[in-house]
């Protein structure tokens, strides 16, 4: 008998995450709860109803470790421990019964790639050519003339090493110059890397998300990387083919080390952070299926809003999948502008239906829910390192718009944090994004419609497991696509266009229902053929049951 079989229940054999809606806290954003201006643990715990409330199932928390914060939380310098502007480890206990008392899963974000050069390993690793956790960490001498070992970029702006002037060997790093990478052609790293991750998993955690996955190991002669020939002048870091920097052959051992270990503690998720286009992407389902169970697909990040292209991408990214594996989609996190700021208000609710409505696990960021626009920052405020390091590209490359707290309610400081308190980020106004209080109350708000919505899926076995199939509507904003499970079958029709549109629906005869609207409409038993949509309007019809279907003669 297969493992599997005998580890689940007979009713679901799939595994928690394929049915489950994942949501991204940023926890300095969420919720503060001692007035430091800074969201914290308990601030997630006691949001956790508003959590549920949402009919999510798994939670996603940014780095939460004891951190110099240079880039908040994806520094580290201690990957068993909570920094103490979140709260303690007993805190971070009491929130994981919690939210699995409440039915949902909790994970963590894992930053293996790099360390803070606070790490106790990078300050030992630096303080001696000789010590032993020297090449724990890329060192390597100077290039000609004193310049660095080769051309390689950080994402942060400038060359990817920093000269340590002590030892006068070059340290390499990616990201910030406080973010030293590890080096994993050294079997100690992935061991003591392991001994962090199994510290989590024995105290309960439901997997991590990893961050910058497909970056974990270098090119072994560290040779040039081409020029991009078809750089657009505008981020510095795409100068650069990174043909060697990234997504090296070598790394899939790593993940399938990572994996094996996961496994010894049962379904245990990994999302691997891995900003790829779909052909590359697939590999990190693992040969056989021995590496991320979910490789996130940031297809729908990367493609502009618009009916062709979508359906395009969606069944370019469907047909390349391996057997086996599991679809995710995701339209937003905290390094990207937000959802509804990128692609314009009027379609947010739109993207909300295509993320829920498509096959696949889908991963929602704080805040999406109430149609949260970017935070205005002004520049004395900027925090990004990613923007304070490059001030000439900084302004658009900046993250912290798309990081700026919750509202919760209209009152001081929108509640995010208590009254008097200083949020890190500023707050915004009523006007911009609604608070959750305000929205609560509105039944025609963006946070109802998402709980409308996402209760639906969470309802309907065919919109959460189902076939995807897409359905030929022979207009050029209209992307349309079934989803269907047993005997139940769903018609989503999405509407890209400004201006109603009048399309026919498949066969006039079948009395299709009205299930759900991204607009006001009154849910109706049934709906007329042709099918009047109004600009930007996306509807999931269901399919009458059909008395017969599934039934021998
Ligand atoms: C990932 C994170 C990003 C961070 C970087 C370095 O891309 O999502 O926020 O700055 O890795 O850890
Ligand atoms: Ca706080």
């Amino acid at each position: 008998m297969a493992l599997n079989a005998l580890k689940d229940s007979p009713k679901d054999p799939k595994p928690w995450w394929e049915s489950a809606i994942v949501y991204q806290i940023y926890p300095r954003s969420f919720k503060d709860t001692n007035g430091d201006g800074v969201g914290d643990l308990r601030g997630i715990l006691e949001g956790l109803d508003y959590l549920k409330s949402l009919h999510v199932g798994c939670l996603w928390l940014s780095p939460v470790f004891p951190s110099p914060m240079r880039d908040f939380g994806y520094d580290v310098k201690d990957y068993e421990g909570i920094d103490p502007l979140f709260g303690t480890l007993e805190d971070f206990d009491t929130l994981l019964t919690a939210t699995h008392q409440l039915g949902m899963k909790l994970i963590l974000d894992l930053v293996p790639n790099h360390t803070s050069d606070q790490h106790p390993w990078f300050i030992e690793s630096r303080s001696d050519r000789d010590h032993d956790k020297r090449d724990w960490y890329v060192w390597r001498d100077p290039g000609m003339a004193g310049a660095p070992p080769n051309n390689w970029l950080s994402f942060f702006g400038g060359p990817a090493w920093t000269l340590d002037s002590a030892s006068g060997q070059y340290y390499l790093h990616q990201f910030d110059s406080t973010q030293p990478e590890l080096n994993y052609r050294h079997p100690a790293v992935l061991e003591a890397m392991l001994d962090n991750i199994r510290f989590w998993l024995e105290r309960g955690v439901d997997g991590f998300r990893i961050d910058v996955i497909w970056l974990l190991i270098k090119d072994a002669w560290l040779r040039d990387e081409p020029l991009n020939p078809n750089w657009d002048g505008s981020n510095p870091h795409e100068q650069l083919l990174h043909i060697y920097t990234a997504d090296q052959p070598e790394v899939h051992q790593i993940i399938r080390s990572f994996r094996a270990l996961f496994d010894q503690y049962g379904e245990r998720l990994i999302v691997g952070e891995i900003d790829l286009p779909p052909e590359n992407l697939m590999a990190y389902y693992g040969l056989a299926g021995d590496e991320c169970q979910l490789p996130f697909n940031f297809s729908l990040i990367h493609t502009p809003f618009e009916a062709q292209i979508l359906r395009q991408t969606v069944r370019d990214y469907e047909a390349r999948l391996p057997a086996g594996a599991w679809p995710n989609w995701v339209l937003g996190n905290h390094d990207r502008p937000r959802l509804a700021t990128r692609i314009g208000a009027p379609k947010a609710r739109l993207a909300q239906l295509l993320l829920l409505t498509l096959r696949g696990t889908p991963t929602c960021y704080y805040g999406d829910e109430l149609g949260m626009l970017n935070g205005s920052i002004p520049k004395e405020r900027i925090k990004d390192p990613q923007a304070i390091n490059q001030p000439e590209v900084g302004e658009w490359i900046g993250r912290d718009p798309q990081r700026t707290p919750l509202p919760w309610t209209k009152g001081p400081n929108r509640g995010f944090a208590p009254p008097g308190a200083d949020p890190w980020l500023p707050v915004g106004d009523e006007t911009a994004t609604p608070s959750i209080e305000t929205q609560s109350r509105d039944l025609s708000s963006f946070l109802h419609f998402f709980r409308s919505l996402s209760a639906l899926r969470q309802s309907e076995a065919a919109l959460m497991k189902g076939d995807y199939r897409e359905i030929a509507i022979d207009h050029d904003d209209i992307m349309a696509y079934e989803r269907s499970f047993a005997d139940q079958r769903f018609l989503i029709i999405l509407h890209f266009g400004g201006t109603p549109v009048t399309v026919p629906l498949q066969d006039p005869e079948i009395p299709l229902k009205l299930r759900l609207s991204t607009h006001p409409r009154s849910i109706a038993a049934s709906l007329d053929s042709p099918l009047t949509l109004a600009g930007y309007e996306g509807v999931i019809l269901q399919y009458p049951i059909s008395p017969m279907k599934g039934r021998r003669p």
